[in-house]
């Protein structure tokens, strides 16, 4: 059986809805001129420590002594490059040193090793990298990092700290923010003379307009839209989106589950007639690498992907660069632009033999120093509000000061629902969705089933917390 417990229900419910809500809140017309950094005592400001600051705190006790840290990381754009060039950085100003493992691709497979090396007790891991819906699954195998970044903490976006706080503990400290934008080739729309698609009736259209031109102009390769279509977490993303857009979703406002609604089939049946026609067969296969893939060749009018694609579109080697335009993803009538909120926090395993070390380099990587380096050399969202009206970065990444309004439209994944079994839940949804699809199961009985599936999950968390 496994080690992982039962979330309290409740709080995870509230910790997550508020995590949406505070950061629609914080990104608001009225709210985003006002910085939170200016209502904290300048004394408590501590932004613009130098690297050598930080670092000096992490030698303070240990002056001697080097270590190894075991950190996680993953591969997508240029993550792994920015991981690597602050491993360095740090291990030259203390000495000690950084061995960076790389994850496989997939958020729900990285999860699954995580709780295979964890249950183990395994001591193989000090940094962890932690997705926005694992806080309640992992808490039980993480550090209480409250104390140690007390005088932080004001600086994060209080509902990312409020999501990564399980029964009173701080398990992870936000690293960056993810949500879901449509990248669309501008050159393209101006060429063809259509605008950025709001609904996804518009998108089918421009995509059909542009797709069938550019194959008759010569490029047979091109396709209409391009989004992440494997059996995978990222799945999960896409079908929130495609659901909440269209003013339906997995739970109803209530929190009842609403899977098997007519705007949910509706949305389906659209997906279904997309895939060969103006998305290739092959999304069925895509994670976020593929489809970027496909885009960045110049081969899609569209894509689905997270922020981190747009500095790699925009840097100076990609023939894409300043032709690429992003915009909330489109709605259908009687739903709204949304996108799923993602993101990623950094914990530190209860199993590793280095948590002293381990804390001080977490400070490191997630200072405001870092984040604004990580922004502006690999566009990943900062996890601390302030900087998105740093000047120096808006000028560098004005992209930054647009990813405020999508913002506004972030819906979460149902993981507070469905606490420690989140896990099983997105499985369901994902593997069900995929079947669906990609043509194996109609959409009717497939909702119903999977209604009935995550249902039964609901039905074993309730028992389990008493309700
Ligand atoms: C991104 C998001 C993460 C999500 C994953 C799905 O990494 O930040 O929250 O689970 O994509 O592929």
């Amino acid at each position: 059986m496994s080690s992982a417990r039962f979330v309290d229900k409740k709080s995870m419910k509230i910790s997550l809805r508020m995590l949406v809500l505070c950061v629609v809140a914080l990104f608001s017309a009225e709210s985003f001129g006002a910085d939170p950094s200016d209502k904290q005592p300048a004394a408590e400001r501590k932004d613009d420590k130098s690297p050598s600051d930080v670092a000096d705190e992490t030698d303070a006790n240990n002056e001697t002594q080097e270590v190894v840290l075991k950190v996680t990381c993953g591969c997508k754009g240029r993550e792994l490059e920015l991981y690597q060039q602050a491993a360095k950085e740090w291990e030259d100003l203390t000495g000690h040193h950084v061995e960076i493992i790389t994850l496989p691709s997939e958020s729900n497979e990285r999860l699954n090793l995580y709780l295979q090396l964890l249950r183990a007790e395994s001591q193989d891991l000090d940094i962890l990298i932690i997705d926005v819906t694992w806080p309640g699954i992992l808490a039980n195998y993480l550090v209480d990092l409250k104390k140690h970044f007390e005088d932080e903490i004001f600086a994060f976006f209080p509902v990312c700290i409020e999501n990564n706080t399980i029964d009173g503990r701080l398990v992870a400290i936000p690293w960056y923010i993810d949500v879901g934008i449509l990248y669309c080739r501008r050159d393209l729309l101006e060429k063809y003379g259509h605008s950025v698609p709001k609904t996804w009736d518009d998108l089918e259209k421009i995509a059909v307009d542009i797709q069938n031109k550019e194959r008759t102009n010569g490029n047979s390769r091109m396709w209409g839209y391009v989004f992440q279509g494997k059996s995978y977490e990222g799945l999960t993303v896409n079908v929130v989106e495609w659901f909440c857009s269209a003013g339906g979703g997995i739970m109803d406002d209530k929190g009842k589950l609403a899977i098997d609604t007519q705007s949910n089939r509706h949305m389906l049946n659209m997906i279904c007639k997309w895939i060969g026609t103006i998305a290739p067969s092959g999304v069925l296969g895509y994670t976020e690498e593929e489809a970027r893939g496909v885009f960045q060749s110049g081969n899609a009018v569209f894509m689905r992907s997270w922020p981190y694609a747009f500095a790699l579109l925009n840097s100076p080697d990609c023939p894409l660069a300043g032709k690429v335009d992003v915009a909330p993803l489109p709605m259908s009538p009687g739903g709204r632009h949304v996108g799923t909120l993602g993101g990623w926090s950094l914990g530190i395993s209860k199993f590793s033999k280095h948590p002293k070390e381990a804390t001080a380099f977490l400070r490191y990587l997630t200072c405001r120093r870092e984040q604004k380096r990580r922004a502006i050399e690999g566009g990943m969202s900062p996890s601390r509000p302030d900087l998105y009206k740093d000047k120096g970065l808006i000028q560098a990444q004005p992209f930054f000061a647009k990813l405020s309004d999508i913002l506004i439209n972030m819906v979460a994944r149902p993981s507070s629902q469905f606490g420690s079994l989140y896990s099983q839940a997105t499985t369901e949804i994902f593997n069900s969705i995929h079947s669906m699809i990609a043509g194996h199961r109609p959409i009717d009985v497939g909702l119903k089933q999977l209604n009935k599936r995550l249902s039964q999950l609901l039905d074993r968390i309730n028992r389990h917390t008493g309700e």
